[in-house]
């Protein structure tokens, strides 16, 4: 229904994007990383995070473990769980990058269609970066020992073991985290950021601390 009919009247804000773009140096954006479980996104988002701010972008992480504590609480791993998950995070992504900031996400997100209406919610803000080491690597590395787990039946509709990953089929950046280093990966990361979102900081320099 639209906003009219449920006696809703949308305000505009007294700011738009070149204000925006103006105050932080860069336009703001969605840079959303999916990937297996041990895939090394939150590792990954969270060095980006650092990287990135210390070259004077101005970022932040939401991550599927984080969020699912606060405000995705009430949410499980069922299909329909994962899509509100996702919708509710875009949804909050895309008030980032209408804000002005970088919003770097860290969530499976296993379902092509969600993938795909978190990209229409955040329209050409939005970068899809697969993550993707494969079933195998992230069950060797098992960090939080839940691959054991759900082998054992001790957790069900686990993705890559009893509930599907859908791999993007046209992501806009690719991270073999299977095989490369965190810093390998992560700075692939930073040229793909500063070569799509240059900002106005002339040229760039990743930090030395960019792998801590
Ligand atoms: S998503 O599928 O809805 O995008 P999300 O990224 O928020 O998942 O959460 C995934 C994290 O939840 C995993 O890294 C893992 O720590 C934990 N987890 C707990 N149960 C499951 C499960 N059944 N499948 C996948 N991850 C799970």
């Amino acid at each position: 229904m639209s906003p009219e009919g449920r006696n809703l009247t949308v305000t505009a804000h007294a700011l738009n994007a070149t204000d925006r773009r103006a105050h932080y140096g860069h336009d703001g954006a969605v840079l959303w990383l999916t990937g297996l479980s041990a895939s090394g996104k939150s590792s990954l988002a969270m060095a980006l995070e650092h990287a990135l701010t210390a070259l004077g972008y101005s970022c932040y992480v939401l991550d599927g473990d984080n969020i699912r504590t606060g405000l995705n609480a009430n949410l499980g791993f069922s299909p329909e769980d994962r899509t509100e998950n996702i919708r509710r995070v875009s949804e909050v992504a895309a008030l980032f990058a209408d804000a002005g900031l970088i919003c770097i996400t860290a969530f499976i997100s296993p379902y092509r269609a969600d993938r795909a209406a978190a990209r229409s919610r955040c329209k050409k803000a939005f970068h899809e970066i697969h993550v993707a080491a494969d079933i195998a690597a992230c069950e060797a590395r098992d960090p939080k020992g839940l691959y054991r787990k759900a082998r054992a039946g001790e957790i069900l509709e686990f993705t890559g073991v009893s509930a599907p990953y859908e791999a993007p089929e046209h992501p806009d950046h690719v991270v073999d985290s299977g095989v490369e280093s965190l810093d390998q990966s992560l700075q692939k990361l930073i040229a793909y950021v500063t070569a799509n979102l240059p900002g106005c900081f002339g040229t760039v320099v990743p930090s030395p601390q960019a792998s801590d």
